[in-house]
């Protein structure tokens, strides 16, 4: 977006990641629910800390910043990051969203970035098809601001600015599409972000199975934040929310033999793994729950806004 920060030669390139929202969908308590994670985070009655709706921003030098989906409560989130903030004028150091996926809790921020002097988006034929011409959200945004569109062909390589790069992988899932047709490829991506030296993150906030290609896309990165929605498949069933599985809704969980935990903690698929995009209904928001604690025994951590990395 126009008037960002440039770097300043000489400068040492690094890799930034801020978490700006950790939960999934509705956000941690969300409003209409009163499962035990929300009634706790409410009361008290446990150690947990409310989180907004999932999205990071990446930087290469700590001044210009690409958010990763942008999330219902996309301006609180910039609000609270200090580096994101308008420097002089309406000069904001974001430079373009990436977006994963289609769902309303990773877009609909775009909408709230009408005010910028445009907006330059990252995301799959796919993604594109279903916010322009199925549910209009671009359409509606073009009414208020410049958008231009950057295809995004899973397997390339593209150059975000100096020092910072990434490329996108396929992540197949069966979940039933909201917008768009069922079938369509790449209608939900990951990205394995690379500084200048190598050093690299991964935003995956959906993946409903670790694919031989996901897991392949995610090798030896030094930081992989990963799907965290929901502890077991069955959670809002037994809860009695939801008439359907985590992973009917393309989220694998992270409890049980072929959890995610399993499968990512030995031997560790990444440097640092962090659980993020987890739903209010998952019984690691509680910090005190044994659930929490297996995460953190097997080395793995738990997201939460605010929290900065350097990777
Ligand atoms: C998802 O990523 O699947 C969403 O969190 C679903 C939702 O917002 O309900
Ligand atoms: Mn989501
Ligand atoms: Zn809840």
């Amino acid at each position: 977006m126009p008037g960002a920060a440039r770097p300043v030669r000489g400068e040492v390139i690094e890799l930034w990641v801020r978490v700006l929202g950790s939960a999934a969908g509705g956000g941690f308590p969300q409003w209409n629910c009163a499962c035990p994670p929300c009634a706790a985070v409410r009361t008290g009655s446990r150690p947990a800390r409310p989180r907004t709706q999932s999205s990071i921003a990446v930087s290469p030098d700590h001044r210009r910043w690409f958010l990763l989906n942008a999330s219902p409560d996309v301006h609180a989130q910039i609000e609270r990051s200090p580096a994101l903030r308008p420097s002089a004028g309406r000069a904001v150091p974001l430079e373009a969203v990436l977006l994963t996926d289609a769902e309303l809790d990773h877009t609909l921020g775009l909408l709230l970035l009408r005010e910028g002097r445009g907006l330059r988006l990252h995301c799959t034929e796919a993604v594109y098809e279903a916010l322009h011409d199925v549910n209009s959200l671009l359409r509606t945004l073009e009414t208020y601001c410049p958008v231009t569109w950057h295809p995004v062909v899973p397997g390339d390589d593209v150059a975000l600015c100096d020092g910072l790069s990434y490329r996108a992988f396929d992540v197949p899932t069966t979940k039933r599409a909201r917008f768009g047709p069922d079938d369509a490829p790449g209608r939900v991506v990951g990205y394995r972000l690379s500084g200048e030296d190598g050093r690299s993150v991964v935003y995956l906030p959906g993946v409903q199975e670790l694919t031989p290609g996901v897991l392949e896309a995610v090798d030896g990165c030094d930081c992989l934040l990963v799907d965290g929605t929901c502890w077991s498949d069955d959670e809002l069933i037994r809860l009695g929310l939801a008439a359907r599985t985590s992973r009917d809704m393309g989220h694998m969980p992270i409890g049980g033999p072929d959890g995610s935990l399993a499968r990512l903690s030995s031997p560790p698929a990444a440097r640092r793994t962090l659980y993020l995009h987890i739903n209010n209904t998952n019984p690691i928001l509680i910090e005190d729950s044994p659930e929490r604690r297996a995460v953190e025994s097997h080395g793995m951590e738990v997201a939460v806004d605010g929290m900065e990395l350097r990777i």
